[in-house]
């Protein structure tokens, strides 16, 4: 199994002989490795078992360093990076050669952040390369947002697991791109839409597609559990009568049902916090002995919008 710790000289270690290392940050863990080393950066599509079809995003911790790795910053997403960086935000830039083509799955564009992580931003600032890290997840499972849950499933496979304790924000980060020049979203996540409109002004919104993806979690089933899932408007859910059921609930119990099985994202019905239980619910209500899990949707405003689009993948059958 994975060492776990907070020894960041011991992750650099790992780091610097091409190894892999999941590291925490503000939106979910992350399985990282040298992004400007091809066999890092392979071994990360082997051990996620990712199609390699499916970009990578690229961590660092500098507006100088990232000049390194984009040949531009237009002056929109300047005004999101000085805005939200570090932060829950995923900028998609033209990228320089330095970034191998394996880390874009061959596109012109490189997806980079700055998380928000006193741990992992202090080593970063450690390395002289930027960490490219997919969620530390096998792909298409549900996002880790503790050490355990990395652990649970990569322990075997990785040699160092940075703890940073529980993600606080325990979504992954909105991923904007720029079309003719417009911000667009290509996937919505850890900054709600409202935030990033205050700053640019209107954005755009990528329509999902399994069959072109060209971008995120864009592939539609995603972020799933292994029972099977089913999804409803709130506080339409059937109570289940025929076999144990998991119920995934906003911030009110079903009263007709054991409570055993039920999870409450917000009793408060804060969207906050319930982002920030999203996926270890998910993962606890999976682990239980139950046939089936039900869920029901949040209000689709602000981190509630990427809770929806979150619930509809793990929904989806394909
Ligand atoms: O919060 C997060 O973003 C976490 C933490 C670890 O930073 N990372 C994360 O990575 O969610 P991952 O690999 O699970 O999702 C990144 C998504 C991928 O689905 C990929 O398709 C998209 O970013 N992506 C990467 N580069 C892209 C590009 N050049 N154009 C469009 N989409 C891109
Ligand atoms: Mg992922």
């Amino acid at each position: 199994m994975a060492i776990i710790g907070k020894d960041i000289n011991l992750a650099k270690e790992f780091l610097q002989k091409r190894q892999l290392v999941a590291i925490p940050t503000e939106t979910v863990y992350g399985l990282a490795g040298n992004a400007l080393d091809e066999k890092a950066v392979l071994s990360i599509f082997e051990t996620k078992n990712r199609p390699s079809f499916d970009p990578l995003i690229v961590h660092t911790d500098s507006l100088e360093k990232l000049a390194q790795y984009v040949q531009e910053i237009p002056e929109k997403a300047f005004l999101l990076a000085k805005e939200f960086w570090p932060g829950p935000l995923t900028l998609l830039l033209p990228k320089k050669d330095i970034i191998p083509d394996l880390v874009t799955s061959g596109l012109d564009t490189v997806a980079v952040r700055i998380p928000d992580h006193p741990l992992t931003l202090a080593l970063l600032s450690a390395l002289d390369f930027p960490l490219a890290a997919p969620s530390a997840n096998p792909f298409g499972y549900i996002s880790p947002t503790s050490a355990a849950h990395v652990n649970q499933q990569l322990g075997e496979k990785i040699p160092y697991i940075l703890d940073g304790g529980a993600c606080g924000i325990g979504i992954e980060s909105t991923i904007i791109g720029f079309v003719d020049g417009v911000p667009t979203i290509y996937r919505l996540g850890g900054l709600a839409i409202e935030a990033i409109e205050n700053v640019v002004g209107t954005v755009g919104l990528m329509p999902h597609s399994s069959s072109n993806p060209q971008a995120p979690g864009m592939l539609k089933s995603h972020y799933a559990p292994r029972k099977p899932f089913f999804l409803q408007e709130r506080n339409m859910i059937p109570a289940a009568s025929d076999q144990a059921t998991g119920y995934l609930l906003f911030d009110r119990f079903m009263e007709s049902v054991d409570q055993k099985y039920q999870r409450l994202l917000s009793p408060r019905g804060d969207l906050q916090e319930a982002a920030h239980n999203l996926f270890a619910y998910l993962r606890e209500l999976d682990a239980q002995p139950v046939g089936q899990i039900f869920a029901e949707f949040v209000p689709d405003v602000d981190l509630g919008r990427a809770i929806n689009d979150r619930l509809k993948r793990a929904a989806a059958a394909d």
